[in-house]
């Protein structure tokens, strides 16, 4: 295992490109499994989790190779086996977004059940109630969710749940109706970017989707879906983790290629922490000068405050004038940071899905745990921002989702080098 040695203190300047959506390139690569043909897919990040899929996607008679150009080229090439295995799934959990498109195309599909993380319990049963609506016969069993259907038929199927509506349960629902019989509504629908990108692509593949991005999503099926070309959308998350990296540092980044309108919930809390962001030609640039304010944050699904921003905008708080109070409405558990970030000297209470956090002059390096993929970005962003020497240990949780992390930091001036542990 990988760790990261970083000597922090250094206010980050510079430019990054942002890679492609990690959240939006897993659900259109499960979606090439509709297609008749060839699929190619530019922008798609380098990633630990991309590699899974494309794994996944093998066991299900796709191939998936990047060509010269770094765009990734899928080809159907035998429908026999529609079978994820747990092996593969019990490492990525967004694995379960093949569910929806094998019941379209093969009218089988058998995925693994993703199990719970460290996040939180990663429930499935609005996943499994939108393809059930849709006349799917599903049987949970052994670890496994086995679902049939000779023809799915469209029909209205309502998808909010306790946490707000569910992204990849949405994805799923949306790539099953696109191929059943009639007209499917999808009533509280997730609204996020990632969904919008993989209507379009459908769109593209001769699917017939409105609504994609609000809470209410029409699709008429269609018997057929060609192959078709895409460009991934930016990765909105990892360009506010930059923003954050350069904003815990105080120095002046900023990220080319994001998209000002992906991240209005993060920009108007960094704007009430007194950190000015501005669209660039390019991007997105953050400039901070004085010591953030404290803010209260509560993440929300889109266009709420993004949970997967939580832990990177908690460690910049760590650092706030003041008490911040950052709620988690949408993974209540997703605080596994908290601790390791008061080994760099934070000073964090938690009380059930809410932290209170009290900001200190300074962090000190220490020897850390990452320990899942968000959580690991707020240890890294805290380590920028200490004084003093920071290990970082099981980086692999970084790989999961940040293409090229070490090199972009270091060309924003960081001292970071990773070593094998
Ligand atoms: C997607 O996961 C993202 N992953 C997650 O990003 C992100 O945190 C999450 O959406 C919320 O924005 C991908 O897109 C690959 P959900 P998803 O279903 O779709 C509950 C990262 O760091 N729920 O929207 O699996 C669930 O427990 C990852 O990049 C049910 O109750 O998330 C959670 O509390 C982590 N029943 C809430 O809904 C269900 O059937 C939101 O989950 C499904 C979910």
């Amino acid at each position: 295992m990988d760790k990261l040695l970083i000597r922090g203190g250094v206010p980050l300047a510079g430019r990054v490109e942002c890679s492609g959506s990690k959240n939006a390139a897993l659900p259109l690569l499960a979606a090439t499994v509709l297609a008749e043909g060839e699929c190619r897919i530019e922008n798609v990040p380098r990633l630990n989790d991309i590699d899974t899929l494309v794994k996944i996607l093998g066991c299900l008679g796709v191939t998936a190779e990047r060509d010269a150009a770094g765009a990734v080229a899928t080809r159907v090439e035998s429908e026999g086996e529609s079978v994820a295995p747990y092996e593969l799934v019990r490492t990525m959990r967004a694995s379960v977004c093949v569910l929806g498109p094998l019941l379209a195309k093969r009218g089988y599909a058998r995925v693994a059940l993703p199990g719970g993380c460290v996040i939180g319990a990663r429930p499935i049963d609005l996943h499994l109630k939108g393809l059930a609506a849709l006349g799917a016969r599903i049987e949970v069993a052994g670890g496994y969710v086995t679902a049939r259907a000779e023809r799915l038929r469209g029909a209205r199927v309502y998808l909010g749940g306790a946490f707000g509506s569910s992204v990849l349960g949405t994805a799923n629902v949306m790539m099953a109706a696109a191929m059943a019989e009639g007209r499917t509504v999808i009533e509280h629908a997730a609204c996020e970017p990632e969904l919008v990108d993989l209507a379009n692509f459908l769109t593209a593949m001769g699917a017939s989707i409105e609504g994609a991005g609000s809470h209410r999503i029409v699709i008429r099926g269609v018997k057929r879906l060609d192959g078709t070309a895409h460009r991934v959308i930016p990765d909105r998350i990892e360009a506010g983790t930059y923003l954050l990296a350069g904003a815990a540092t105080r120095g002046e980044v900023e990220v080319a290629g994001a998209r000002p309108e992906h991240l209005d919930a993060l920009f108007d809390a960094l704007g009430a922490a007194g950190v000015e962001v501005e669209a660039t030609a390019g991007g997105l640039a953050v400039r901070a000068g004085a010591r953030p304010k404290a803010v209260e944050v509560t993440t929300l699904p889109y266009p709420g405050f993004p949970t997967d921003l939580q832990a990177q905008f908690m460690a910049l708080m760590t650092l706030a004038e003041g008490a911040s109070v950052i709620t988690e409405k949408v993974y209540p558990e997703r605080f596994m940071h908290v601790g390791e970030l008061a080994r760099l000297g934070a000073e964090i209470t938690r009380e059930g899905p809410t932290a209170v956090v009290t900001g200190v002059e300074r962090l000190a390096g220490a020897p850390v745990m990452a320990s899942d993929l968000r959580a690991s970005a707020a240890l890294v962003l805290a380590a920028l921002a200490a004084e003093g020497e920071t290990e970082v240990r099981r980086v692999y949780h970084l790989d999961r989702g940040y293409d090229g992390l070490t090199g972009k930091l270091r060309a924003l001036g960081a001292r970071i080098e990773r070593l094998s542990d």
